[in-house]
């Protein structure tokens, strides 16, 4: 174990989606983050393509993983354990990462750590901010999931509180910006027009904030309906769409939507401090609201920089450090990918050593009586 040099030395590989990320890390330090994307492949077709990212992951895997080393500056044989993710994602892309993580750790003698894509979104923040707060509220938006996850130990237990019940933020970023023909990825180009415009232009309805709806539970569909059918509307009249104003006020339904059911579940559960990770929170309105209504609060607002936001490999290594740290049981060389693995799973386990049964895992252990699981519907529909 590597503690006396500053926590042990984990290399980590993501294939969930369109991103073949490779990143290593010491304990809290971020020493390469090495990510080989496939999204302009994936341009023309208006979306992820998954045979196509699955080839993609396999060219760029190893080419990935001697960068990341070389960024380093270590040598495979100094790592202390080796971290993928093992689910949730697309399954023939996560079977590339996890066969090359089987086949690295195997043949180095490394122990294996199968970890799950969005605790590693979550615990990414520790590269930028230090040791998480126990517990931890965090946000997870990007093209595949919106979560709101209640995590009071990023390594055994994580809490699903509500999720998207139709389309994800990103998604939702990524249709519209097909609507108003800006390509894609669309969150980076509607962030873009929306600071020209003016984001109470056009009054878009908020989703699931009635007094009867979900109280932490997200819809997107609505709104992207709404946007769609007020473009055709100025479309059919002959008259011109004001792009910015739209992108402004359609940005400003997610974003209000999104901080304010986030807070809420901050004062709600207790919890002072919130996370905000995935893609989307790239976005500059996003975090400009979060920044206000967290201050407001009196919670502390944490958003790792965009580049350890969107799908990296460093996330998983860094999760995979902590699993290392905290004497977590590394996992079976049988481990799959699990397209739907669990965000109550977050991490795969093998049976635990004979060593340290105090270390055993029990992912079952804690209440599900008010929560429900992300859908598998949620994630890369
Ligand atoms: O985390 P990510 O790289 O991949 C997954 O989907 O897991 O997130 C990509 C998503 C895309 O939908 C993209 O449009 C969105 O994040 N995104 C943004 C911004 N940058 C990326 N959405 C809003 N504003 C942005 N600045
Ligand atoms: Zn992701």
């Amino acid at each position: 174990m590597a503690d006396s040099r500053g926590g042990p030395l984990v290399l980590g590989i993501e294939t969930s989606c369109d991103e073949t990320g490779v990143g290593i890390v010491r304990g809290h330090t971020l020493l390469a983050d090495a990510v080989a994307s496939s999204v302009d492949e994936h341009a023309r077709f208006g979306g992820v393509v998954p045979e196509v990212a699955s080839r993609a992951h396999l060219e760029a895997m190893v080419p990935t993983i001697q960068r990341a080393l070389k960024d380093a500056g270590v040598a495979a044989s100094d790592l202390d354990g080796i971290a993928v993710t093992a689910g949730p994602g697309l399954a023939g892309a996560l079977l590339v990462g996890v066969s090359a993580a089987k086949a690295y750790a195997y043949a180095l003698g490394k122990p294996l750590y199968g970890v799950n894509h969005l605790a590693s979104h979550i615990c990414v923040d520790q590269l930028e901010h230090g040791a998480l707060p126990e517990p931890t509220m965090a946000l997870l938006v990007s093209g595949g999931h919106s979560s709101l996850l209640l995590a009071p130990d990023i390594t055994a237990d994580v809490r699903p509180l509500g999720a998207t019940i139709d389309d994800a933020a990103g998604e939702a970023f990524d249709k519209i910006a097909r609507v108003l023909h800006l390509g894609f990825p669309g969150g980076p180009v509607i962030d873009r027009y929306a600071r020209e415009g003016n984001p109470d232009a056009i009054r878009f309805p908020r989703g699931l904030t009635g007094p009867r709806d979900p109280v932490y539970d997200f819809s997107f569909s609505g709104l992207k309906t709404a946007v769609a059918r007020w473009i055709e509307a100025k479309r059919a009249a002959g008259e011109h769409v004001p792009v910015a104003d739209v992108a402004a006020s359609f940005q400003e339904a997610v974003v209000d939507v999104l901080t304010r059911k986030a807070v809420r579940a901050c004062k709600d559960h207790g919890v002072d401090h919130l996370m905000i990770g995935g893609g989307v929170a790239a976005n500059t309105r996003l975090r400009a609201m979060a920044q206000r209504r967290c201050e407001d609060a009196g919670i502390t607002l944490r958003v790792p920089r965009p580049k350890l936001c969107t799908d990296n490999g460093a996330m998983v290594a860094a999760l995979g450090a902590e699993m290392v740290a905290r004497g977590r049981a590394a996992s079976a060389w049988d481990l799959s990918a699990d397209s739907s693995l669990p965000v109550t799973d977050p991490h795969v386990p093998g049976e635990p050593p004979a060593a340290s049964p105090g270390h055993a895992h029990h992912p079952h252990a804690h209440g599900h009586d008010h929560v429900h699981e992300v859908s598998k519907d949620n994630l890369y529909s």
